[in-house]
């Protein structure tokens, strides 16, 4: 093991992940408690429940990775916190908690944005103590982040230097996901739901592609729109709702404007490779034409496994590494920030 070991902590949103992270790549511990089943009975998340399960669950879910990892506060060199984007009373417990115990145990502190956090996730390995690493992501690396939350396309030239190329005008790819699969009548998160129902389905139509003003935007809301109005037709007319068909339609369009714009940004910039993050990365049809795609111009793809593309501490602690060995610090009153922004410094 070399590096520093960090304690990571994340709670921008409805996963309470705590880890236990070495040089930015090695987990020695990855705790999630998620709150999945609360929030699919309200059928989304409401931010107030959500802030309460994260306040319920940080103490044993910290003490939980520390366990796994057999470590003790001493063992210790940093801790990291997630302080945006993300919902400001989830948040606020994660902040909090990684204040207290940095003062606590004098500790330093370091801020993760939660973007870098999902891009991150590819430097994570799982390789045991004493086992080779493998090789880091090389640069030019772009990375296509598709979450709850976001859809962007980052062009990173370097540790933490980052350009934006494009984001969607309106929905992130997963929101889309999440509302088709509640028009759908599946449950919530829709992403898992949805991708399970389009499995082994024909689409029933080719739904229009959107255009955008910006060449590497995405534009997911007339999308969801059109569902609608399918739905609607089919009720009028008294047929049933072919449920798999739509999803596998409405899947099909949100890959191919992924895959169609990532693969052209990449040609553009001439990427050393490709690299995916955030929870709609999880998503089979997109990993495996995406990949496909890649592979006949010949850009690798890196691809974090599904657990570390969704909301997780590890993502967290690989990002903390870096900015730790650059002698990054947060600042004593680090606040949370829920429209906190990657700094785009110009690649
Ligand atoms: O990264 P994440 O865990 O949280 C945010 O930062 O938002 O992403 C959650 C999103 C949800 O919208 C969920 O429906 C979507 O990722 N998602 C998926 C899949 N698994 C999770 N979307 C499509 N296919 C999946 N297999
Ligand atoms: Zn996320």
């Amino acid at each position: 093991m070399s590096g520093p070991r960090i304690l990571a902590i994340e709670t921008s949103c409805d996963e309470t992940g705590v880890a236990v992270v070495v040089g930015g790549r090695q987990i020695e511990a990855n705790q999630v408690a998620t709150q999945i089943a609360i929030h699919a009975a309200t059928g989304g998340i409401v931010p107030e429940v959500a802030a309460r399960q994260q306040l319920r669950w940080i103490v044993q879910t910290t003490r939980a990775a520390l366990g796994e990892a057999e470590v003790g506060w001493d063992d210790l060199d940093a801790v990291a916190v997630t302080y945006g984007p993300g919902l400001i009373g989830s948040l606020l417990v994660g902040v909090n908690a990684g204040q207290a115990i940095a003062a606590a145990r004098g500790l330093p502190l370091i801020g993760v944005n939660h973007i870098e956090g999902h891009i991150y996730a590819n430097w994570l390995t799982d390789a045991r103590p004493g086992e080779p690493l493998p090789p880091e992501p090389p640069f030019p690396l772009l990375c296509l982040v598709v979450s709850g939350g976001h859809t962007q396309l980052v062009l990173m030239a370097g540790h933490g230097r980052y350009r934006l190329l494009g984001q969607t005008v309106d929905d992130a790819a997963g929101e889309a996901f999440d509302k088709v699969g509640r028009l759908l009548g599946l449950p919530y998160p829709g992403g898992p739901a949805v991708s399970a129902a389009a499995e082994g389905a024909r689409p029933t139509l080719r739904f229009p592609r959107a255009r955008t003003d910006g060449r590497f935007d995405f534009s997911f809301s007339g999308l969801k729109s059109a569902v609608l109005r399918e739905i609607a037709g089919y009720r009028e007319r008294g047929v049933a709702i072919p449920v798999d068909g739509l999803a596998a339609a409405f899947q099909e369009a949100v890959v191919d404007a992924l895959v169609r714009k990532t693969v052209e940004a990449a040609e553009e910039h001439a990427v050393a490779a490709v690299a995916m993050g955030g929870g709609v990365a999880a998503n089979t049809s997109l990993r495996t034409t995406l990949r496909t795609r890649l592979d006949a111009v010949g850009i690798p793809l890196l691809v974090p496994p599904p657990a570390w593309c969704t909301d997780n501490g590890a993502m967290i602690g690989a990002a903390a590494g870096f900015r730790f060995a650059a002698g990054e610090r947060a600042e004593p009153g680090l606040q949370a920030t829920p429209n906190l922004a990657l700094s785009w410094l110009e690649a």
